[in-house]
């Protein structure tokens, strides 16, 4: 693969976390950037060193240089602007959730493969050097009968939310709600690691809107049962948790940082930690565009079964607790 040229859909923080990430890394860099407002373009646009800014997204897809589109906009618009770009030629990098229904993800895949394109998904876990080392030493703390994992991190948007301003993040509209932005990373974590569960219950804590502004799933596994606590109107400490019959694996800082790994056994504690950047978006940049220039199609291909099977899970789980997007 040659250098990826990216054009970018979006400019909610996420934009920014990903675009330090290009500045800082060989082999990509800032193409093009779309936005609704010419302001909000051109400021990003400056600030990462965009050669254009357009508000047609049309335009966008139709440039010639961009070789790879990001997709940051709100979750219900993934779908059909990654489509869009991939009918156009343009490989695409999609933030997560990459589509709120199951078949849309598999008709994205389909696509990207029928075109010869690449689809994937940007979720940062991922990219995180610590999940190889949770991988590695998850045998040695025997077999696991139980999974805690929380992330709970209060948003500005719930503060807009209670002032009665609803955003997309909390709106059935734009397929919001903190499963499909915060618990989403314990989901991925745990697929990632174990596979889809047998069965998979969430217990929401739902707002006026319709949609979640917090709760907990409940995963089945043949072995084990595991426990994922999301908030958006809560804070705690974050962590992950696993336990085995020989020992424990605590991961600080949540499922989305992976921060640092220790392995609790009876022979004693050890620490773990490959991390000493504390930008995940950092790494998620580097290791994806390795990955890409290696032409690792193996592991893209792994990556969105994982993406797959949790995006199965969470629309399961969403639907069965009666949180219905506009539309469905
Ligand atoms: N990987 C991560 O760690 C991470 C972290 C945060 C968010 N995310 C994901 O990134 C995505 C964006 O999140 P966000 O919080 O930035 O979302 P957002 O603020 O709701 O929207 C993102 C961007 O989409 C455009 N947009 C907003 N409303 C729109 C509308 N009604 N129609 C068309 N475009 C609209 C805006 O860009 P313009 O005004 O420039 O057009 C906005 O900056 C979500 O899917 C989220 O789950 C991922």
């Amino acid at each position: 693969m040659n250098q990826i040229k990216l054009g970018t859909i979006g400019s909610g923080f996420i934009v920014h976390y990903i675009l330090k990430g290009v500045k800082a890394t060989e082999g990509i860099c800032l193409e093009a950037v779309y936005s609704r407002t010419e302001e909000k373009g051109r400021e990003l646009a400056g600030k990462y060193g965009a050669k254009k800014v357009y508000t047609d997204l049309d335009d966008l897809l139709s440039d010639k240089e961009v070789n790879f589109i990001y997709v940051a906009s709100p979750n219900n618009m993934h779908y059909e602007q990654a489509r869009a770009a991939l009918l156009q030629g343009k490989n695409v990098i999609c933030e997560k959730p990459m589509c709120p229904r199951k078949v849309e993800a598999e008709e994205l895949i389909a696509l990207a493969e029928e075109r010869g394109l690449l689809l994937i998904d940007a979720t940062p876990t991922a990219f995180l050097p610590n999940l190889s080392i949770i991988k590695e030493k998850l045998p040695e703390i025997g077999r696991v009968r139980l999974v805690m994992s929380c992330y709970s991190q209060y948003s500005s948007r719930y503060d807009q939310l209670l002032a009665g301003n609803v955003t997309n993040v909390f709106s059935p509209e734009f397929a919001g709600g903190c499963l499909q932005d915060i618990n989403y990373y314990n989901l991925y974590l745990n697929v990632a690691l174990f596979g889809k569960p047998e069965k998979a219950v969430y217990y929401p804590n739902i707002c006026h809107t319709g949609v979640d502004t917090s709760g907990i799933a409940i995963l089945q596994y043949p072995d084990f049962v595991s426990e994922c606590t999301g908030a958006k109107d809560t804070w705690g400490d974050n962590s992950v948790q696993i336990q085995g019959e020989k020992g424990y694996l605590y991961i600080e800082g949540g499922p989305n940082g992976l921060e640092r790994v220790r392995l609790v056994t009876k022979e004693g504690e050890t620490s773990y930690d490959q991390q000493d950047n504390p930008d995940r978006w950092f790494y998620e940049v580097q290791n994806m565009t390795k990955m890409l220039q290696a032409e690792d199609y193996d592991t893209i291909q792994k990556n969105l079964k994982v993406t797959v099977d949790v995006i199965e899970i969470l629309e399961a789980m969403r639907k069965e607790a009666g949180i219905l997007f506009t539309g469905e």
